[in-house]
């Protein structure tokens, strides 16, 4: 068994602060219509609420792609082959991962994520139940080209990226970071991508806005993250956990919307809000069959397989990564 060490490529200041998280907070706070991306929601206590929401009876994505991955497995791995080096975008689930994994028999397993504790705490968990794979975690900011592990150089690769986390990006960022996981990657790689699917606004909605609220304390926990982290004095009560779906961009959106004007200091800097302005937190991304292709096509990845779950709520594709060609 490979004992994951782990590589770090965050950047910090001397006090340790993540100089990246800082520059998103302050330029997003000073936008006119507030926003923070949806990166930054997964420290240790984001990263353990997000697997709560997994769980929730609302919440299908995730129940929906295992069902894809469990039902389907002998197809895929027919199609993916043994002895790929799995690159995960994000730290490994407990779940989707493991069944991946059995599925295909990979050379190594590779998990990126900028959440380093909880990054090393899954890569544990992985390497112990899959004694004899090497498991190499990096911890590191995907949105830019990830220097593997020497370990896995001359190994073909195999991208994962599951759960419709590319749906959090608008479409230029989108193919910006599908573009830089070519580049990650390498020539012949393939991609094993979850996209989620436009349904009923109802049931989207709700998968946003649980009646547990278990989604709102993630909404929240980006503001005490903030606060801990940034030396902020955001205070939490003001603000309301919202989710709305925008029809024209076609995706879910989660807002925190202050209750009464508000004031408040983050790093230094003061910011003030009107009651009803919000912080827009997230995009989550819903896509059709078309959209899904063409996203992905504008980066130069040319889909080989595609699979769906029963109740055709969640999709996912199987691409390939494809040299830039003049002809058509
Ligand atoms: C992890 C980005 C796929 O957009 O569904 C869940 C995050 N946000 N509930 C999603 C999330 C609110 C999730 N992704």
């Amino acid at each position: 068994m490979t004992k994951p060490t782990g590589l770090k490529l965050v950047e910090r200041d001397a006090g340790g602060v993540d100089l990246a998280f800082r520059a998103d907070v302050l330029a997003g706070l000073a936008e006119p219509h507030k926003a923070v991306p949806a990166r930054w929601f997964y420290d240790d206590a984001g990263s353990q609420l997000f697997e709560d929401i997994t769980l929730l009876p609302e919440y299908y994505p995730t129940r929906a792609e295992t069902e894809i991955l469990t039902n389907r497995a002998t197809e895929i791995a027919g199609l993916i082959g043994p002895g790929r080096a799995v690159v995960e975008f994000g730290s490994g689930s407990s779940v989707k991962t493991p069944l991946l994994l059995s599925a295909i028999g990979p050379s190594a397993y590779v998990p990126l994520d900028i959440a380093g504790d909880f990054l090393r705490a899954s890569s544990a968990a992985l390497a112990a139940k899959f004694p004899g794979l090497p498991v190499l975690p990096v911890e590191a900011d995907f949105m830019r080209r990830v220097e593997l592990p020497a370990e896995v150089a001359g190994l073909p690769k195999l991208g994962f990226f599951p759960g419709s986390t590319i749906g959090n990006m608008i479409a230029r960022t989108a193919t910006d970071l599908l573009r830089t996981m070519r580049a990650t990657l390498g020539e012949g790689a393939l991609l094993l991508i979850g996209m989620d699917l436009v349904k009923d606004e109802d049931v989207l909605l709700a998968a946003y806005d649980d009646a547990a609220g278990v989604t709102a304390a993630f909404n929240r926990n980006l503001l005490a993250r903030i606060n801990r982290e940034l030396d902020g004095d955001i205070p939490l009560d003001a603000f309301a956990h919202e989710a709305r779906w925008n029809d024209l961009f076609a995706r879910i959106e989660m807002h925190l919307v202050a209750r009464t004007d508000v004031t408040f200091t983050v790093s230094g800097q003061r910011f003030e809000m009107r009651a009803g302005e919000s912080i827009h937190t997230e995009n989550s991304h819903k896509f059709t069959k078309r959209s899904g292709q063409m996203l992905l096509a504008a980066a130069g990845w040319e889909p080989r397989a595609r699979w769906t779950d029963a109740a055709r709520q969640f999709s996912l594709v199987l691409a390939e990564s494809c040299p830039p060609r003049s002809a058509p």
